[in-house]
């Protein structure tokens, strides 16, 4: 894990956003490790056809890791062999971390939690299985609730068991998305062990990542929805980092073509099927992208319908015109 030498910049994983297009367009603006989105291992062991677009690795496309969920370590353990072997990532993310019920209620992602030794076993098979193949990290949450937090302890097992490095969501199971992610708390984790510890939660700008750079606790820090809007996120804080300025904003018109840009290479793509359905899945990604477009709120209720490609162009189009005055 040659990257963790240096503070790294992650795109956190995101079903259904961090796709190898996207991956690909955040790396292009300078992150520096990416993550597929969640498979679960018994999707990989059952329906390895239809899972396996999920975690597919384009050429270039590295370091890049690939996150799996499960509950049960013999099959956490064959399913993390199965994609080491199918697609050779750089390395195997087990999600310990993730909230929604779908998840929790088979026993996997946050629920892992509330089970410290399972998790510990869980980890221990995959490190077993995968042995020098691959590096194996976790990504967590601080705990199940405010009267559960056990990230030290987790870090501490993990660590013992060979897990090369942890990425901390700085918020319980039970508040979401609510509330701030305790970044006390994950610093806090990360004194207390030896491998890598990357923070997460409310990086939202460039100034966020060269504070946690200068307080040198975490070895990087991993970003969701900010990169979601605005995914020069990474060159802005690349350059905070390295020159102590800000290069400036990108215009509208570059953030239009960026969206364009996207959609094509999505519909070209072809994973979201075709262009109807890449449309319909698209379309809460131009809303993300258009939060960050001055004068675009008018346009929102037609981006939110959007059918077509031509559409989505013409609508570019009246958008750069409203704004040129024309
Ligand atoms: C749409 C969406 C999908 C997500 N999917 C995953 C996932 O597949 N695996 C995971 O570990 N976390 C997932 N997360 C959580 C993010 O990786 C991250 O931990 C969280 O958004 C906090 O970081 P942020 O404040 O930078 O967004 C998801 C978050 C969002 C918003």
């Amino acid at each position: 894990m040659y990257w963790l030498r240096s503070f790294s910049l992650y795109l956190a994983p995101m079903a259904g956003v961090s796709d190898a297009i996207f991956r690909s367009i955040c790396r292009e603006l300078g992150a520096d490790v990416t993550e597929t989105e969640f498979v679960s291992a018994e999707g990989v062991l059952q329906a390895w056809q239809r899972t396996k677009r999920y975690v597919y690795i384009p050429q270039g496309d590295h370091p890049v890791g690939v996150q799996l969920f499960g509950a049960h370590p013999n099959r956490m353990a064959q399913a993390a062999r199965v994609i080491v072997d199918a697609v050779q990532p750089d390395f195997l993310d087990i999600n310990a971390g993730c909230p929604v019920p779908k998840v929790v209620g088979r026993n996997g992602g946050a629920s892992l939690l509330k089970d410290v030794p399972l998790l510990a076993d869980i980890a221990k098979a995959v490190v077993t299985e995968l042995r020098n193949d691959c590096p194996v990290t976790v990504k967590i949450r601080t705990g199940w609730d405010a009267q559960h937090i056990c990230a030290p302890e987790v870090c501490r097992r993990l660590e013992d068991v060979g897990v090369r490095a942890i990425a901390i969501h700085g918020r319980t199971r039970v508040q979401q998305y609510g509330g701030s992610a305790d970044w006390d708390m994950i610093r806090y984790c990360a004194s207390l062990v030896r491998i890598p510890v990357i923070g997460n939660g409310d990086i939202v700008s460039p100034y966020d990542v060269l504070r946690e750079r200068n307080l040198g606790a975490v070895a990087g820090v991993m970003i969701g929805r900010a990169a979601m809007h605005n995914p020069w996120i990474f060159q802005q804080a690349k350059s905070l980092l390295t020159t102590g300025k800000l290069p400036l904003e990108p215009t509208v018109k570059e953030r239009i073509k960026l969206i364009l840009s996207h959609v094509q290479r999505t519909i070209t793509s072809g994973i979201y099927g075709d262009e109807a359905c890449t449309m319909r899945t698209m379309r809460a990604r131009i809303l993300a992208y258009s939060k960050h477009i001055p004068g675009s709120k008018p346009l929102r209720p037609a981006l939110a319908r959007v059918c077509c490609y031509e559409e989505l162009r013409e609508l570019a189009a009246i958008l750069l015109a409203s704004l040129n005055g024309g």
